[in-house]
């Protein structure tokens, strides 16, 4: 099987996945403000359940990056507003949010394996290149 086969069927069993009363993207997001005070602080006036369905809508576009190689409007969009110019997100953080979202991934994928891992990490490294070279070159 691809890898994009194998992040699709992955992706798909994520977000049907509830553990303890919690969808996936929730669990993220509990898991991401947990893992350092300098996150909690950003988040600390953000409405989570707006973000989490912020974030569920520009993740579509993370994926069709990869698919395309074509950076969408919602993509930009979310790269300029992540800017040293607008929200100052460091590029460093980027890196913590996506072992937060492979450890989310572990706990909700039954299916969890090696590839699963490397196929989302895949998958999702153009978008996560993007918005970190975004942040000095807007
Ligand atoms: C590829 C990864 C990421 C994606 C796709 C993403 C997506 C988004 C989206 C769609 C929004 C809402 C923008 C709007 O209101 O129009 C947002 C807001 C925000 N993001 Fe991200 N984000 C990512 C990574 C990060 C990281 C690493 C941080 C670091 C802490 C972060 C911190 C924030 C903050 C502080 C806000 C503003 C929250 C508020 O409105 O109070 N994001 N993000």
């Amino acid at each position: 099987m691809s890898f994009d086969d194998i992040f699709d069927e992955s992706f798909d069993r994520v977000l049907s996945a509830s553990v303890n009363g919690t969808d996936f993207f929730e669990a993220f997001y509990q898991r991401f403000l947990r893992a350092s005070p300098e996150i909690q602080m950003l988040f600390r006036d953000t409405d989570m359940a707006r973000q989490r369905s912020m974030l569920k809508k520009s993740f579509y576009s993370l994926v069709a990056f990869y698919a395309s190689g074509t950076v969408d409007d919602v993509l930009r969009r979310v790269a300029h507003c992540h800017s040293a110019e607008a929200l100052n997100i460091k590029p460093h953080l980027y890196d913590l949010w996506m072992e937060c979202l492979i450890d989310t991934v572990r706990v909700f994928d039954p299916e969890y394996t090696d590839n699963v891992e490397l196929a989302w990490r895949l998958i999702l490294s153009p978008g996560i290149t993007y918005m970190k070279f975004g942040y000095d070159h807007f």
